[in-house]
């Protein structure tokens, strides 16, 4: 399944009343959302119709997040849903994650993309390939050992793969407080030490079996922001994607 393909359908279960997109360039993953919309990115062009009415930044996330209201264009309510996709940077990624969890509801959901690249190649931090994923995937084993109690997905989308964050906490600075060590450990020279099972997928959920399971459900509704949701999304995980997600 396309990650477009997914977007949508996430977007049409989840009914977000608020969206965050970073890194817009033609509109393309805008393009599916029908609420309320911020979309962030230095160089866009929009060239897919918009069907919302979206607040559009002519800027980098760094320094949208750094403006004293980030939340002002959506009525100072925090994100359902929000997409990482500007800078293809583990830095700049970690960063949007500090900032896209900070400004979302503990019942959001945020959504990395090209966290599974097909090659080495693609990872590469000085890009030198058409399609590029540069080194977003550290993001993987960073939230595993960091923030432990977030549920990570990751998702077998065409073409370079999502990786769904769920079970938010906006008051957490684990990530914040560990930044500088984080990037001192995770980022790391050309050519990247792409793990394996990275490269193979070998962990990965098929976006059929994702979409399909309740953890979305979970999310939406007047329980959804209910302080065991984290349980109820890990206890979701184990017994519909499996046993590995109560780990
Ligand atoms: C892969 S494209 C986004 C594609 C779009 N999300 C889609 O799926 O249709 C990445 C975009 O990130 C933007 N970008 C680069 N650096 C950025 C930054 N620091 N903050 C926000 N966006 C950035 C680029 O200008 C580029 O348009």
């Amino acid at each position: 399944m396309d990650y477009l393909d997914f977007l949508r359908s996430l977007h049409q279960r989840l009914e977000p009343q608020r969206y965050l997109e970073i890194g817009v360039r033609w509109g393309q993953s805008l393009g599916v959302s029908r609420c309320l919309s911020v979309g962030i990115d230095p160089a866009f062009s929009i060239e897919s119709e918009l069907h919302t009415e979206v607040h559009l930044y002519r800027t980098t996330s760094d320094e949208y997040f750094a403006r004293p209201e980030p939340l002002a264009p959506v009525g100072g309510e925090p994100f359902d849903l929000a997409f990482i996709d500007g800078m293809h940077l583990f830095e700049f990624a970690l960063r949007d994650f500090i900032n896209a969890e900070r400004h979302s509801r503990p019942s959001g959901l945020v959504i990395f993309d090209d966290v599974l690249p097909r090659n080495v190649d693609e990872a590469a931090r000085d890009r030198i390939t058409s399609a590029w994923t540069g080194d977003v995937y550290p993001i993987l084993p960073v939230l595993a050992r960091y923030r432990p109690d977030l549920l990570t997905v990751a998702v077998d989308t065409a073409p370079t793969g999502l990786l769904m964050v769920l079970g938010l906490d906006p008051t957490s600075t684990v990530l914040a407080d560990h930044y500088d060590e984080i990037i001192a450990e995770y980022r790391a020279a050309d050519p990247q030490p792409v793990p394996p099972e990275i490269l193979d997928r070998t962990f990965v959920q098929a976006p059929e079996r994702v979409l399909g399971s309740p953890l979305v459900d979970l999310l939406v509704g007047p329980d959804a922001g209910s302080g065991d949701l984290a349980a109820r999304l890990r206890t979701a995980a184990a017994e519909y994607l499996g046993p590995a997600y109560l780990d």
